[in-house]
């Protein structure tokens, strides 16, 4: 690690998420100092809200290629920044190959789906359609009205709250610097940034990597028109817990016993997806609403996802409830993430994931740690450069959507 005196750094990165902390990780591997300041703790965030797909097949959509490509790559180099985040940090971040069934229980749903798997086909995603039996077969605890299903055998999870704990030991491990409690207040671009923190603390840096998720959007010390277009997209999610311990041996055809569990993969319904974790507990995603910087939990945001998940897998019912939790998703107006030079000199953008930033967290921190030392990223990174909305909003790219009331996943 290059040395460096208490407050000059090479690196400053203002939010402490899984993509400022993969970010910082990745960076400190190049030999570069490294300080993340957090306005809060570290992974308290969106990123302590995330069911932690890594879903390129869940999350595709039309029209959207470029963002489609992101998160195949960035799904390809997920096993190999699991093992080595866990050899260096010596915690587990949680990625687990689970595989996901994707289900139709009405005819309309069904349709949707054929038009879902043909879009895949289109692609060349990995999914395969499955008959009513087959699902059940697959997943004996979903409800009789089950129709058809698409099984995405290699959708996988990670555990956002582990895979930030990890992040956490690696930066601490290489050297970096995590000030949490800390948020980044002012930074003045010359010949590098001099930031000012909420705790009158002062730090020079050479470059400073704007990471701090849905807020990005109102960054007070950037110009309205040099703000990255980014707005919070509220997410409510629920934590059920199975009653019964479970046992590794009840996942995925493991074992004779896999009726015991509500589900041993990933299920996505029309409305909502559903996702195991090892110890036990299930999660129930997601609403999506534009409301702003609200994160209340509301009685009809988990209604609706109690509601779908019991339509989808009767046993939750049975279930122990233990977190009712809202999060803010950084939205862009095409969905896809924005990284690389800012509109300041000295300034480094990587965020605006969306739906996907724990799956794109390790290809961000490729592109933004090769990007900090010169060198070509390992991906074409032209598609999200973060001044690519600038010209068609005018100038006002923050599209804040007040009072929008949406749906589910
Ligand atoms: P955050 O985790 O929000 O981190 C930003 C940090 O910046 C915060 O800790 C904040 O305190 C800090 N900060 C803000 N302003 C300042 C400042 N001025 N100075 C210092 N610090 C500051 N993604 C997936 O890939 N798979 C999923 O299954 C998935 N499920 C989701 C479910 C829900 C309900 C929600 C809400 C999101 C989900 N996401 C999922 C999306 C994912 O959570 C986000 O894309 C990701 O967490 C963004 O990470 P981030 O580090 O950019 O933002
Ligand atoms: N990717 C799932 C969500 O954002 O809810």
């Amino acid at each position: 690690m290059a040395t460096q005196d208490e407050d000059r750094f090479d690196v400053l990165i203002a939010g402490g998420g899984v993509i400022g902390l993969a970010c910082a990780w990745r960076a400190l591997q190049r030999g570069l100092s490294v300080c993340v300041l957090e306005r809060d703790r570290a992974g308290s965030g969106a990123s302590d809200v995330a069911a932690g797909m890594l879903a390129p097949v869940g999350e595709a959509s039309w029209g959207e290629e470029g963002l489609i490509g992101l998160n195949l790559a960035a799904h390809r180099l997920w096993p190999e920044f699991a093992a080595e985040l866990e050899a260096e940090s010596g915690v587990d971040p949680g990625f687990w190959q689970v595989g996901a069934l994707h289900v139709a229980l009405d005819r309309d749903e069904t349709e949707e789906l054929q038009r879902r798997h043909r879009l895949h086909r289109e692609h060349g995603l990995d999914s395969e359609w499955l008959d009513a039996a087959a699902c059940r077969e697959l997943e004996p605890g979903l409800a009789p009205s089950v129709a058809a299903g698409v099984l995405a055998p290699h959708e996988a999870v990670a555990d956002p709250r582990s895979l930030c704990a990890a992040l956490l030991a690696a930066v601490a491990e290489r050297g970096g610097v995590v000030d949490e409690g800390s948020e980044v207040a002012s930074a003045e671009f010359d010949r590098g940034v001099t930031v000012r923190t909420s705790g009158e603390r002062e730090l020079r840096g050479g470059t400073l990597l704007l990471a701090t998720g849905s807020d990005a959007g109102r960054t007070p010390w950037l110009e309205p028109a040099e703000r990255p277009p980014v707005r919070p997209v509220k997410g409510e999610i629920v934590t059920l817990r199975e009653r019964r311990r479970a046992r590794p041996e009840d996942f995925a055809g493991a074992g004779p016993d896999r009726r015991e569990r509500v589900c041993s993969r990933i299920v996505v319904g029309d409305r909502l997806y559903i996702v195991p974790r090892p110890d036990g507990r299930l999660l129930i995603g997601a609403t999506v609403e534009e409301l702003g910087f609200d994160t209340t939990v509301t009685a009809g945001g988990v209604h609706e996802l109690l509601r779908e998940g019991y339509r989808t897998l009767p046993d939750i019912a049975e279930m122990e409830l233990v977190e009712v939790r809202a999060g803010l998703r950084p939205g862009t107006p095409d969905n896809s993430p924005l990284i690389g030079q800012g509109a300041r000199e000295g300034l480094m953008i990587a965020t605006g994931h969306y739906r996907n930033g724990v799956l794109q967290a390790p290809a961000t921190a490729a592109a933004v740690a090769a990007l900090l030392v010169g060198e070509e990223p390992p991906f074409e990174t032209e598609p999200f450069r973060p001044d690519r909305h600038r010209a068609s909003m005018g100038g006002d790219s923050s599209r804040a959507a007040a009072g929008a009331r949406g749906g589910t996943r």
